[in-house]
């Protein structure tokens, strides 16, 4: 990394980018990957973050970090309703982030010049604050691009089921956070896409219609830097172990993100569908997965103990050396985006349990368009557990979507390598933020 930043740092002069990530790890990591990205292409990093979900600097000595006051009361800090959480975001964070923007612009150091903003397509409020501070604001959309705001009732291949869904106390919330964030998108400098072309090609191109602001598809950014951890919780590494003691393509890894949250008889279904397979498992129940839990004490006792070594539970696990351990054969997943792509990354065929918001879309993109992953759109049963288990692990059906995952990712190699669709666009966004 070190002597590729040198050869380009010349070419930089001093240029400084900022960075503001949304507090949240699914929005954190994708944000944190293309500030080390840019950093390797020789720009200065500046992270702006706040006290919620609060970044840990010492992975990134590097960079300079400010905090800022968000505001947020303990049970408004919370992501139970995830619409209403985004949108006092954009309210409580606006005037310290003026604040925090201007201080920069005008503490500049000698020799260096700040070229551009990027935030997180979440943080709408940002686009006035860079207008009226005469700085240029790029986005990051962390999402699919199949993912835009689907507000029409049908949309092959989406029915009705699979328009993204948020639960929120305010429905009239969701309708301003969504015009937020598409019409401060439409208005940036630019939009920068944590996917790649081969896999979103359409999408991209009717995208590129509808939004006249240049586009750079640059992903997956996790595939530049796989070792760098941004991750907020510690990531139990006994997993790893764990994994080296089980037959090759053997393991259902299961893992529904750091949002999503299901409830007590779920978890039991889940329990005793994974122990009824008869197959061995590495499960991350993440603190605060189970609602009204702290853990896994709703479990029966002796659960694990019973299985004699077949389960391994773990509170976060590193997720990336999972899915690229030889011994893992099926990602049990609720589609996350940046665990969907880490999936299609590793070649690990899926079993979609999507929960809210573009999760449904990815899951159905996943299950029905790339056959890749089967969707479990039953009840949350052990039977139903077993047998998609089952047709994934052991039937030809799942050898089928294996042998389709293993194809997407080689193309993910591919539009990675110089002359690739996402080098390429790199390329451009870097000559883009150099002219201004
Ligand atoms: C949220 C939303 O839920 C999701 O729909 C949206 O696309 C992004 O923001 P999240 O629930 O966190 O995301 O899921 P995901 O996008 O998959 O991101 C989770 C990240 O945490 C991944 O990078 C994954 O590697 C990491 N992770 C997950 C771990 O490091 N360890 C774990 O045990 C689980």
């Amino acid at each position: 990394m070190g002597s590729q930043r040198e050869f380009h740092l010349q070419q930089r002069k001093g240029r400084r980018v900022i960075l503001f990530p949304l507090p949240l790890q699914g929005h954190i990591n994708p944000m944190l990957q293309l500030a080390s990205i840019l950093y390797n292409k020789g720009f200065s990093i500046s992270i702006i973050h706040t006290n919620f979900n609060s970044l840990n600097s010492s992975n990134y000595p590097h960079f300079s970090f400010h905090s800022i006051p968000d505001g947020l009361s303990q049970s408004e800090a919370s992501f139970a309703d995830i619409v209403s959480l985004l949108s006092l975001l954009n309210v409580k964070c606006a005037a310290p982030f003026q604040d925090c923007l201007a201080k920069l612009l005008s503490n500049i150091v000698e020799g260096e010049s700040i070229a551009c903003l990027i935030t997180d397509s979440g943080w709408y409020f940002t686009q006035a604050v860079a207008q009226s501070l005469k700085i240029p604001r790029l986005v990051l959309r962390t999402n699919s691009v199949v993912n835009r705001m689907h507000l029409v009732p049908e949309l092959p291949p989406l029915r009705v089921k699979d328009i993204p869904v948020f639960e929120t106390r305010i429905p009239e919330t969701l309708h301003q956070v969504a015009l937020g964030l598409t019409n401060q998108t439409k208005v940036s400098s630019g939009c920068i896409w944590n996917s790649f072309q081969d896999l979103e090609q359409i999408s991209l191109a009717t995208l590129r219609k509808e939004f006249p602001i240049p586009m750079f598809p640059v992903g997956p950014l996790h595939k530049y830097f796989p070792a760098s951890s941004s991750s907020l919780l510690s990531q139990d590494q006994s997993s790893i172990p764990w994994l080296d003691k089980q037959p090759p393509k053997s393991v259902i890894y299961v893992s529904f993100g750091s949002i999503a949250a299901i409830n007590e008889t779920e978890l039991l279904e889940i329990a005793w569908g994974l122990a009824n397979c008869r197959l061995p498992f590495l499960w991350v129940v993440r603190p605060g997965l189970v609602r009204g839990a702290e853990w896994i004490e709703p479990l029966p006792k002796g659960f694990l103990e019973m299985l004699d070594g077949r389960g391994h539970i773990v509170k976060w696990a590193p997720q990336q050396e999972v899915l690229a351990h030889p011994a893992t054969g099926v990602f049990w997943t609720h589609n996350g985006w940046n665990s969907t792509l880490e999936s299609i990354c590793e070649g690990v065929p899926m079993i979609c349990q999507p929960c809210f918001g573009d999760q449904m879309v990815n899951a159905r993109y996943v299950s029905h368009v790339w056959k890749v992953g089967l969707h479990l759109e039953r009840k949350l049963e052990r039977g139903e557990i077993e047998k998609a288990i089952r047709r994934v692990m052991l039937e030809a059906e799942g050898q089928e979507m294996r042998e389709r995952i293993v194809y997407l990712k080689e193309k993910v190699d591919l539009c990675l390598k110089q002359g690739g669709s996402s080098y390429q666009s790199l390329e451009n966004l870097i000559n883009y933020i150099l002219s201004f």
